[in-house]
């Protein structure tokens, strides 16, 4: 697939729609006619990254930079290299070395990677709702790579890009296990996955659950929530709430909680395995359950880069 076919391909699979938005901070911000966009855009970038293609010069002349100021390893490559490969650069900023450790404000350091000519600034902080409040400072798109315990919204795109490849439209009984409370990648799921039709269900210890968010049925009894789900989310387990006293002890919590094989066989024949990652073997999700056909955490990677190129495709085609 040469360039050029890819450039008419994903034109075509475009047709004359644009995104909505300028800048991704939250899920809210989407239509259910975005969300299709980038679903089908990504679908033919998808073919020919499948095909091999490590340069499809979809955005030349362009830079993104990256700047995480907390830990990642998925989020951060997949955006450096869903950049590269649509033939931007792209600039990595690890907040921690940068010049917001000598008192820069966040405002300052935006206008700052904007005079670098950056195209793009997409961002991982701990402060809730940083990005939405660059997105008004900076006139280049601003992306949400995950802000504190509010928003991933990235991440909600790849997989329920996911599911729908392997499930169609089908609306589906969806079951989160585990810390739903100081989850980000929940709180925007949870918004995509209401658009989309699903139900929504949380397993957890009571004290991680999140009322703030409505329209998930919660319960504290794992075994008895998996029946009839098409689909499961392990929410990492984040070993401080154990320290917190969130849980009661890395042992209780592991018993409860942990999705094992036996667990599995509980779901609807079909259904699947999902973990945003990074997982915690043996704690929140079992080696067996990783290595079982049924999981999908392994493709949903892989879907982060295509998801995120079609992103960045779709952005650039506005005008903020
Ligand atoms: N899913 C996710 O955000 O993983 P990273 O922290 O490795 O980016």
């Amino acid at each position: 697939m040469r360039s050029n076919q890819i450039l008419t391909e994903v034109k075509k699979a475009q047709g004359k729609r644009k995104i909505s938005i300028t800048d991704l901070y939250s899920i809210s911000q989407l239509t259910e006619g975005d969300v299709e966009l980038v679903f089908a855009v990504a679908k033919v970038i998808k073919k020919a990254v499948n095909a091999g293609k490590k340069d499809l010069g979809l955005l030349r002349d362009k830079t993104t930079i990256n700047f995480f100021s907390e830990a990642s390893t998925r989020t951060r490559v997949s955006f450096e290299l869903a950049a590269k490969y649509l033939g931007m650069q792209a600039v990595n900023v690890i907040g921690g070395d940068s010049s917001r450790k000598k008192g820069e404000s966040w405002r300052d350091t935006a206008q700052t990677l904007a005079a670098l000519s950056a195209d793009f600034l997409i961002v991982r902080d701990s402060e809730n709702h940083l990005q939405e409040k660059l997105a008004k400072i900076v006139k280049i798109p601003v992306i949400n790579a995950g802000d504190g315990v509010n928003e991933h919204p990235t991440q909600a795109l790849l997989e329920a890009f996911t599911l729908r490849e392997k499930f169609g439209k089908k609306p589906l009984n969806y079951l989160f296990i585990g810390d739903a409370l100081h989850s980000r990648v929940f709180n925007s799921q949870t918004q995509l996955y209401k658009k989309l039709g699903y139900k929504l269900h949380l397993a957890a210890p009571a004290k991680l659950f999140r009322p703030a968010i409505t329209g998930v049925k919660s319960t504290t009894n794992l075994d008895t929530a998996l029946v009839d789900m098409d689909a499961i989310h392990v929410i990492r387990l984040q070993k401080e709430r154990v320290e917190a006293g969130f849980v009661k002890s890395l042992g209780d919590y592991e018993r409860d909680y942990c999705l094992t094989e036996k667990r599995l066989e509980k779901m609807n024949k079909g259904g699947v395995v999902m973990h945003a990652g990074p997982v915690m073997r043996d704690s929140d999700i079992s080696s067996e359950v990783l290595e079982n056909p049924r999981s999908l955490v392994l493709p949903m990677i892989r879907n982060g880069l295509v998801i995120r190129m079609s992103l960045l495709w779709l952005l650039a085609q506005k005008k903020k």
